[in-house]
């Protein structure tokens, strides 16, 4: 792997200004609530810091990227593309910085969608791109505090703000968004977080 600053500088290079912010607003909300909930900071640190890194390649290239990397599309991604750079900046991760870890691989591919089976990590990933400082909208700073307070609360909520919003645009949901949010609710459950 690269180290951290050649991995910044490259990053720079590939996404607009706004959207380096924004990389850089999640990594320091990331890096703190690792911190909070022990998971590992350097691995949560580099998922954060590139987890967009598809993110600006444009919308009739990501077919042909997402190919030429041998990543199989499913329907609704094919339907919906800002999904495809998810799993395709997993693949551009391992490429342009040399990140070969599948805990931190996994975290970026996961972070647009959510999934049925999320670790710490992911949990955190998908989380703090929701909450970073540059987010503005209503509920985010309730949102932020729950953050530090209940981990798998505020991701719930997380889904579900994702959830209304696809359904408020008539989008096409994509089914790892229910798993991810099923998976959540049973586990709360199980553990007496959340009542029926
Ligand atoms: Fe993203
Ligand atoms: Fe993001």
């Amino acid at each position: 792997m690269l180290p951290y600053n050649e991995i910044k500088d490259k990053l720079r290079s590939m996404l607009t200004p706004h959207r380096f912010n924004h990389s850089l607003g999640v990594e320091k909300i990331a890096v703190l609530l690792a911190e909070k909930y022990d998971a590992d900071v350097d691995k949560v640190r580099i998922a954060a810091l590139v987890h967009d890194c598809a993110k600006d390649i444009p919308e009739d290239k990501l077919i042909y990227t997402a190919n030429k990397y041998g990543l199989e599309l499913d329907d609704v991604s094919i339907a919906e593309k800002a999904l495809i750079h998810g799993p395709l900046g997993a693949k551009l991760a391992r490429e342009y910085f040399g990140i070969e870890d599948d805990e931190i691989l996994h975290a970026i591919a996961l972070h647009t969608t959510g999934g049925k089976v999320m670790n710490k990590i992911d949990r955190i990933i998908y989380l703090s791109d929701f909450i970073e400082e540059g987010r503005k909208y209503e509920g985010v700073e309730y949102l932020r505090e729950l953050a530090f307070i209940d981990l798998n609360a505020a991701l719930l909520k997380s889904f579900e703000n994702t959830i209304d919003y696809v359904i408020s645009l008539k989008s096409l949901l994509h089914p790892n968004t229910i798993y991810a949010r099923n998976t959540l609710i049973m586990e709360m459950r199980k553990n007496g977080g959340i009542n029926k």
